[in-house]
């Protein structure tokens, strides 16, 4: 495995979207300080997804200011999100099928609006209710933590509809829940209420839907309050940790430590 203390460069910040790039992409940001709120926000389409939104989360995670600490994912209205516009779900758009670079270059953009949500340097919530279908399950599942209302219901809704997962929600789904009931879940597209999500591993969090905001922001101050420099360096700790044997990880684990006591304590002493 590559040294995971090697940090990826921060992308220019000059790609930010503008309020009416977002406003198109059905996206509100807000950064409070350290915390930074998206809100996925087309409630009367039930935050459906487009192209444009999946680009507009790609560049906040692409311009996010080095301060922010807690990424939270929220929906307005209704539901966290009824997945790709369906309006959408007829291969327009969607580049020459003859080039499978092409295609493969489009899809890999797609992906970039979650793989940003591992990224060390952040923890992602995803403060979910109502339904979070196919792309907004997936969205879900690209978070650290997922604070759920007990009103969600999950639905991985892809292979019914003919094509598979893929904005990145199969590895973790696989990693909380094991193949066969991702098989399961995935081949049979059926709805995962609440409870069973929480029996699941699906959610860190289920409340009632009127406390769901409150939770997210004692979550949020909870995870204010640790020193920043070892959250970052455990959330790349605990990320390595399933690839890697034993021998690696306690290999990591004295990496990251001695990175932390020449921060905490100076070199001479690690
Ligand atoms: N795309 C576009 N419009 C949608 C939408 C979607 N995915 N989901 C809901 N809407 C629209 C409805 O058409 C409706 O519009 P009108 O008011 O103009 O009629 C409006 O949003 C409200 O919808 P409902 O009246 O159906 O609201 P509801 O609360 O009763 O039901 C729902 C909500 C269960 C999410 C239902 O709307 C639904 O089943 N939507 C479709 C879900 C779906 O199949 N998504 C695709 C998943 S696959 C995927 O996501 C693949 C991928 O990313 C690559």
């Amino acid at each position: 495995m590559s040294d995971a203390r090697v940090e990826e460069p921060r992308p220019d910040p000059a790609t930010s979207p503008n309020e009416a790039e977002l406003a198109e992409a059905g996206l509100r940001l807000d950064v409070d300080g350290a915390i930074a709120t998206i809100t996925l926000n087309r409630p009367e389409r039930r935050n459906a997804l487009t192209f444009a939104t999946w680009r507009g989360l790609a560049g906040i995670g692409e311009s996010l200011p080095d301060g922010v600490r807690v990424v939270v994912l929220r929906g307005a209205g209704p539901s966290f999100s009824a997945g790709i516009d369906l309006g959408m779900f007829s291969g327009g758009g969607f580049p020459d099928g003859a080039d499978a670079a092409a295609s493969d270059r489009f899809i890999a953009g797609l992906q970039e609006s979650s793989t940003w949500l591992r990224r060390p340097e952040i923890v992602s919530i995803a403060a979910v209710h109502g339904h979070a279908i196919g792309g907004g399950f997936q969205l879900a599942l690209s978070c650290d933590i997922r604070v759920i209302a007990d009103d969600t219901k999950f639905c991985m809704k892809e292979p019914a509809l003919g094509i598979v997962p893929d904005l990145t929600g199969t590895k973790p789904l696989v990693e909380i829940v094991g193949v066969n009931r991702a098989l399961e879940l995935c081949l049979t597209a059926r709805t995962v209420l609440a409870d069973e999500a929480a029996r699941l591993g699906l959610a860190e969090y289920v409340v009632p839907r009127a406390d769901l905001d409150k939770t997210v922001d004692e979550l949020v101050t909870a995870l204010l309050a640790v020193n920043p420099g070892a959250a970052v360096a455990t959330k790349r700790l605990l990320l390595e940790a399933p690839g890697n044997t034993l021998e690696e990880q306690c290999a990591a684990e004295r990496r990251e430590q001695i990175g932390r006591l020449r921060e905490l304590f100076g070199s001479q002493n690690a």
